[in-house]
């Protein structure tokens, strides 16, 4: 579906992401995992095209990321920050907005259900707060329908019943197929949901499927495990 190959990215004599391989299959949640500051949201934004990189190819369904920009960007899906939406906008204003735009098959008003969000569709986002946000941003990848959804910290800021919620609508998109790539910067919120976690470290990734081995122990070993303040 996704395969990123030798992708490297400087931020000016900073070098953020060195040389990096991966790939992900077609109904797969993988999650991206790395202290705050490492280079996540670097990654997303090499791998959609939002940022350009400095070497290295990305494609997806066959489509190269910059000869093919329109057919690629029609395959995805990334609205990096709910702080970020169309504060003008309502929330059916912005999902038929893009349903309109990417042609997926959901009705504005079967999202709205999904997510439960029937008591403010009719709000501005500009008077949101962040869990409801957070749902809005939901809300516009599931009724973009697009093949590769990818997240930058999709949880952050939910309470427990919208991180249910969440966990829920993500294991429906991937029987529908879909694949997701999620970073975070807490293991303990991907692991219920990812198959596969990939670890960013000095500039490169290294991956594991969730189930083979202990990752709070690679985790710790990566990253090593925070001193007592006291
Ligand atoms: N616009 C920018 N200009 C220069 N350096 C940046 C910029 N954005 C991020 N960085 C640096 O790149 C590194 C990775 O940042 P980022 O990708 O935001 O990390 P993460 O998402 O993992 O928290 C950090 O050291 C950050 O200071
Ligand atoms: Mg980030």
């Amino acid at each position: 579906m996704l395969t990123v190959k030798g992708l490297s990215f400087d931020y000016g004599r900073q070098s953020i992401l060195k040389d990096i391989d991966l790939s992900i299959d077609a109904g797969e949640i993988v999650g991206l995992v790395a202290p705050n500051g490492t280079g996540k949201s670097t990654l997303l934004r090499n791998i959609t095209g939002l940022l350009r990189p400095k070497r290295g190819q990305v494609t997806l369904l066959g489509n190269d990321s910059q000869s093919q920009r329109q057919v690629f960007l029609k395959h995805l899906f990334f609205l990096e920050d709910s702080q970020r939406l169309y504060e003008v906008l309502t929330p059916v204003e912005l999902l038929s907005y893009v349903k309109a735009m990417w042609g997926g098959e959901l009705s504005v008003d079967q999202v709205l259900k999904a997510l439960r969000m029937e008591r403010y569709h009719n709000k501005r986002i500009s008077t949101f707060s962040l869990g409801m946000r957070q749902h809005v941003l939901l809300g516009a990848y599931l009724i973009s329908g697009a093949d590769l959804l990818l997240f930058d910290e999709p949880l952050n800021g939910l309470d427990p019943t919208s991180i249910e919620l969440f966990t829920h609508i993500f294991s429906r998109l991937r029987d529908q197929g879909k694949s997701i790539l999620m970073s975070s910067h807490q293991l303990g919120n991907v692991t219920t949901m990812a198959e596969r976690v990939i670890f960013l470290k000095d500039g490169q990734v290294t991956s594991y499927q969730t189930a083979a081995i202990d990752l709070q122990a690679k985790y710790d070993e990566l990253f090593g495990v925070p001193e007592e303040l006291f």
